[in-house]
Formats: structure tokens, C-alpha cells, sequence
């Protein structure tokens, strides 16, 4: 997507062929700056430390700092270590886990000199491919958005809300949640996004809202506990949201507070879908709220809170008492019952064995405990 007039991705190749750039998004939406990777330790860091977020963008990036590794020492036992370093980086988003797989298979196979050609351009591949799943996440997407505008007045605007950022900087490029929103809004169909904060690191605020703004998407920033009034007052037409792991059954875990988002949603007869690429499916895993590792980040995230001064200094100020202890809870698992739709790369499925299977066939009788064929719940 655009940053001014140049076409950036979120993560590339740098000019000398192999060090890796990406988009160092805790200085958004102040400062717009570039970060070179070139050990696979940065790489661990920017994952871990949120350099470089969402579940597409993470699995993606781990890709390729296996090939930076592989650039090094491409021996079995570097391959196996850099797996489990950078698994261990951020435990929630299955992508992660499904990227450091899919170069694994790989590159076992290979005599080690052809490992590192090999990782490079399976990363490679893997970052397109995040590109078109999500190109076509935004047409499935844009059908749902078509007929709620259809439903409307004439020049009404679909008031759709977001929660966490699911957009482009969270992926490769275009976003899943806001690939749909950017269609219609090339495509003269009237949006406005209502953009939650986002507590705790405040993805909505900071990442979100600068998209929107970048791409001229009308929208506006509420407080993550707006949601629901705005729900009861008829302000909202449809949710979507993107998520970190869909189990087998739909259970959809995402962002802190998609939950409650869905709960709202659900007690105002409002449409709730999550928009995903096939990756981000746990095939593995029967009960979200039971088997999905919920990722326990550092409290300061929730006692400090990063902005601009006046001055122009971005900083962080503390909100709380020093000696007030935080809990974070980084992600939560909204049951299939409340998700009113999957959208994929391949359509649009209902939340529920039944449903995934119907567009993803070949996956039947794959993936343990889940492809007994339970239903959602
Ligand atoms: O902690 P983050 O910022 O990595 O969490 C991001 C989200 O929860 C996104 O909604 C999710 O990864 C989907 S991104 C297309």
C-alpha cells in the first residue's frame, strides 16, 4: 500500500541481496522508519518485541530470518535451533508456527549448499502468496460490504468496525480485515470505519488509523468500550476483524477484546466476521478456548503508554501507580457460535468444521483431535 506517493510492502529484500528490511511499527504513526535485518537474532527481536506484528507479517518475517540463518550456516543443527528460537518468539499466531514448518520440510531435504538459495526464495514465495490471499480475502469481503450498501440509502456510508490492526501492516500487503474496506472504497462503494484503540499497545490508534488516513478511508477512533453504545444506536452495520489462530471448529482467537466485540455484536443483531488466509487456520487444534496458548505480555505495555509531545519527542508516560501491578492477556478466543462468518481466500465460510471443510476439502481428516468431525459450539 502507499506510505506518501511510493508503494511500500511491510517487509522486503534489501539492495544488497540478501539483509532484510521491514517497517519498524513502534514509531508509527509518528515516525515512518526503516529497520535492516541481518542476523537472525534482530529477526527474534523485531518479532518478539513487535518491531513487526500480526499474524501474516510474522510468519512471514520468521521465513526469512531461517534463510539469513541458512546464509550462515545452513547445518541441520543450526535449522532445528533457529526453529525453536524463533517459535519461541511470539506463542499465539499459528503463522508463525506455519512458516517455520513450511521452511523446515524444505530445507531438510536439501543437501545443505542449496539450502540458503532455497530459503531465500521460498520466503520469497511465501510473502507473494500472503498477497494474493489477502487480494482475494478483499473481493470475498467486498461481496458481504456490497449487499449491507445495497440495503442503505443511496451515498450512506456501511459503518464498519475494527478491532486491534489487521490491515496491511499487519500482512505483507493490503491487510485481511481491511482488504475488503479498501476495494469498496476504490470501488465508489461509501465506508467509514469505526477504528477501536485497541488497549493495551494500542494497534487500533496508532497502525490502523494511519492507514486509513494514508488511503483516505473515512474513519474514526473510539475508545475500545465505545463499541457496544455504538452497537445499541444502530452506528454500526458490520464488524470484521482479523485473527492470530481459527481452530478446526471456527473458534476464532484474536486481539484482547475481540470477544467483547463479539459479544455486543451478537446482542445487537449485527453481523461479526473475521476475515483470515488459509495459514492462520489451526487444523490441530478442537477447542480454542482450551488448546490455543494465550500469549502473556509484559505489564509496563499496560502501565505505559507511547506518544508525541508537543515538543515532537515520541515517548512513553506512565498512567498508573508504580507499585500497581498489570496483568496482560495479549489475545482472547471468541467461541464459533457468535462469528457469523470466515472470510478466506476461497469464500466465505460459516464458523464450523462443517463449514471450513466445505471450502478447504482436502484438509478432511487431516489434523487430529479436530477433524473428528466435532461441531462448533
Ligand atoms: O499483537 P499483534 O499486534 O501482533 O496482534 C495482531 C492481531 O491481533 C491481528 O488482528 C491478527 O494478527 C490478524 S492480522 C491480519
Amino acid at each position: 500500500m502507499k506510505v506518501g506517493d511510493r508503494h511500500y510492502r511491510t517487509i522486503w529484500l534489501n539492495d544488497d541481496g540478501w539483509s532484510v528490511d521491514i517497517i519498524d511499527q513502534r514509531w508509527l504513526p509518528h515516525e515512518f522508519r526503516i529497520e535492516n535485518l541481518r542476523k537472525v537474532d534482530a529477526v527474534a527481536t523485531a518479532i518478539r518485541d513487535m518491531w513487526v506484528r500480526g499474524a501474516p507479517l510474522i510468519g512471514v518475517t520468521a521465513a526469512y530470518g531461517m534463510a539469513l540463518q541458512m546464509r550462515e550456516d545452513p547445518s541441520d543443527a543450526a535449522l532445528d535451533a533457529t526453529w525453536e528460537k524463533l517459535h519461541a518468539t511470539r506463542p499465539t499466531a499459528i503463522n508463525l508456527r506455519w512458516a517455520l514448518d513450511e521452511m523446515r520440510r524444505l530445507l531438510h531435504r536439501l543437501p545443505e549448499e542449496e539450502r540458503a538459495e532455497a530459503a531465500y526464495r521460498r520466503a520469497a514465495e511465501i510473502a507473494d502468496e500472503d498477497v494474493e490471499l489477502n487480494r482475494s480475502i478483499g473481493k470475498h469481503g467486498l461481496t458481504l460490504i456490497r449487499q449491507i450498501a445495497a440495503s442503505k440509502k443511496p451515498g450512506e456510508p456501511v459503518n464498519i468496525l475494527t478491532h486491534c490492526n489487521a490491515g496491511w501492516l499487519a500482512t505483507v500487503d493490503y491487510g485481511t480485515a481491511t482488504a475488503p474496506i479498501y476495494l469498496a472504497t476504490e470501488g465508489d462503494i461509501p465506508v467509514h470505519v469505526y477504528v477501536d484503540e485497541t488497549r493495551p499497545r494500542n494497534q487500533g490508534a496508532q497502525l490502523t488509523a494511519w492507514e486509513m488516513a494514508g488511503h483516505g478511508v473515512p474513519h474514526t477512533l473510539i475508545v475500545d468500550n465505545a463499541g457496544g453504545h455504538l452497537m445499541q444506536r444502530g452506528e454500526v452495520d458490520l464488524v470484521i476483524v482479523g485473527t492470530d489462530r481459527t481452530t478446526a471448529n471456527g473458534d476464532v482467537c484474536n486481539k484482547i477484546g475481540t470477544y467483547l466485540k463479539a459479544l455486543a455484536a451478537r446482542d445487537n443483531g449485527i453481523p461479526f466476521y473475521v476475515a483470515l488466509p488459509s495459514p492462520t487456520i489451526d487444523w490441530t487444534v478442537a477447542d480454542g478456548l482450551k488448546e490455543i496458548p494465550i500469549e502473556e505480555r509484559n505489564g509496563d505495555e499496560v502501565s505505559l503508554v507511547w506518544g508525541r509531545t508537543a515538543e515532537g519527542e515520541v515517548t512513553q508516560v506512565r498512567i498508573s501507580p508504580e507499585a500497581t501491578g498489570a496483568a496482560n492477556p495479549a489475545f482472547d478466543v471468541t467461541p464459533a457460535r457468535l462469528v457469523t462468518g470466515l472470510i478466506t481466500e476461497r469464500g466465505i465460510a460459516e464458523a464450523s468444521v462443517e463449514g471450513l471443510k466445505a471450502l478447504f476439502p482436502e484438509r478432511a481428516g487431516h489434523g487430529g483431535k479436530a477433524g473428528l468431525g466435532k461441531t462448533s459450539r
